[in-house]
């Protein structure tokens, strides 16, 4: 039934007889790097190409402090953890997200709560963020006894716990709405967390993806846009947030030339120097990388364009980076063909994530309705998006 898909996508990559959803492309420096990092001795977390590579993220996004970690899940435990989140308190995302987002919630000791997304940006929908809030919650006057002021706090009606952040996810480098999402969150007084692991290299407009909230995180897994092995990113503009993002990250330990003081619980989070020596041969690559990820978004777009399967492309306001191209069909059974014979074909197409509300773990967590999301998980593709050679 899918004879012509599955001769296009072949046809895409050059008729690989496995094509993969995403490989990483190692076009420069890599080895020359790693190599320099072995004769250095410095390949755990102290060592030059970290900090370059911080650098080298931050111009990219534009931003004034990115901290590198081992991974996207754990820089987004320490944004949370940063951002006031605690033990018995609430944090609103989305239902359809990789589980990493909701597990991070979970570290810190909080709930998830799961909102519904956009059927157009397929990240979190702001107005089932906003009718949630007004619906489930209320807003109280709390003296911090640490800065000695009235703040005003937002709890929720049924479990009175505090509902201390919000995380919104731009699902597979599709921006969501995240001025509105952003909005909702100071007329809340909720600090937002964005999980940008699948954005960098996106833009709204020429402000990128990550950057519009308190904080944002990025993923330089092994399936992204560009990689680092495993590794992350934390990204904000606010120094003290930076500061107390790293001083976590490495295991809270208090400079000194030869002490090992640690004055509070903290994390071996940091980035290893040999992943960050990979990161910088990479972000060296950036420009190349997504330009060819663009032009595969494009050739997918017109081949899908004006057929029954509605393919993802963001619209003139938006700069996506095309991580993973996706595409929608009409019902379920549809998809389910589409991924049958497209695999039995060698071309590993996947559907998206099953919803986070629905995982043994969060069964239980309170939620919006999620009627998009249902819709999303039944009938969703991501195709083969991996660097074309
Ligand atoms: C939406 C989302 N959040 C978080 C993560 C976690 O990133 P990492 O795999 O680097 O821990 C990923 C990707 O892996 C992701 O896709």
């Amino acid at each position: 039934m899918f004879n012509k898909e599955i001769d296009f996508i072949k046809k895409l990559y050059h008729n690989k007889s496995i094509i993969n959803l995403h490989e990483p492309a190692f076009l420069g420096n890599e080895k020359e790097y790693l190599n320099n990092c072995i004769d250095s001795t410095f390949v755990s977390y102290l060592g030059e190409y970290v900090t370059y590579f911080e650098k080298m993220i931050a111009e990219f996004v534009g931003v004034d402090h990115a901290v590198a970690f081992v991974n996207g899940t754990s820089a987004l435990h320490i944004a949370l953890k940063v951002a006031g989140v605690g033990a018995s308190e609430e944090v609103i995302t989305q239902s359809l997200s990789f589980v990493a987002t909701a597990n991070a919630i979970k570290y810190t000791g909080a709930d998830p709560v799961f909102v519904d997304v956009d059927l157009a940006s397929l990240g979190m929908s702001s107005e089932s963020l906003r009718n949630w809030l007004a619906q489930n919650t209320y807003k109280e006057e709390i003296n911090n006894l640490e800065e000695n002021k009235n703040q005003t706090r937002c709890f929720n009606k049924s479990t009175k716990k505090r509902i201390s952040a919000i995380i919104p996810m731009h699902t597979f480098g599709f921006p969501c709405d995240i001025e509105e999402i952003v909005k909702i969150g100071v007329e809340f007084n909720i600090p937002v967390i964005e999980d940008s692991a699948e954005a960098l290299g996106s833009f709204i407009g020429d402000k990128h993806l990550g950057i519009y909230g308190k904080a944002g995180v990025l993923s330089f897994n092994g399936n992204k846009t560009i990689t680092t092995g495993g590794g992350g990113m934390l990204i904000t503009n606010d120094a003290y947030f930076a500061e107390r993002a790293k001083h976590l990250s490495t295991t809270a330990k208090v400079a000194h030339p030869w002490e090992f003081v640690h004055n509070e619980v903290g994390y071996n989070y940091r980035m290893p120097n040999i992943n960050a020596a990979i990161g910088v041969a990479q972000m060296e690559k950036i420009s190349e990388i997504l330009k060819n990820k663009k032009e595969t978004a494009e050739s997918y777009y017109n081949h899908f364009n004006n057929t029954e399967v509605e393919c993802y492309f963001g619209n003139s306001n938006m700069n996506p980076n095309y991580w993973l191209n996706t595409i929608k069909f009409e019902n379920e059974s549809l998809r389910t063909r589409f991924l049958t014979e497209t695999n039995a074909n060698g071309i590993k197409t996947r559907p998206i994530w099953n919803l986070l509300s629905e995982l043994p773990m969060y069964q239980g967590c309170q939620r919006g309705e999620l009627i998009n999301s249902n819709i999303l998980e039944k009938t969703l593709v991501n195709l083969p998006s991996g660097f074309r050679s």
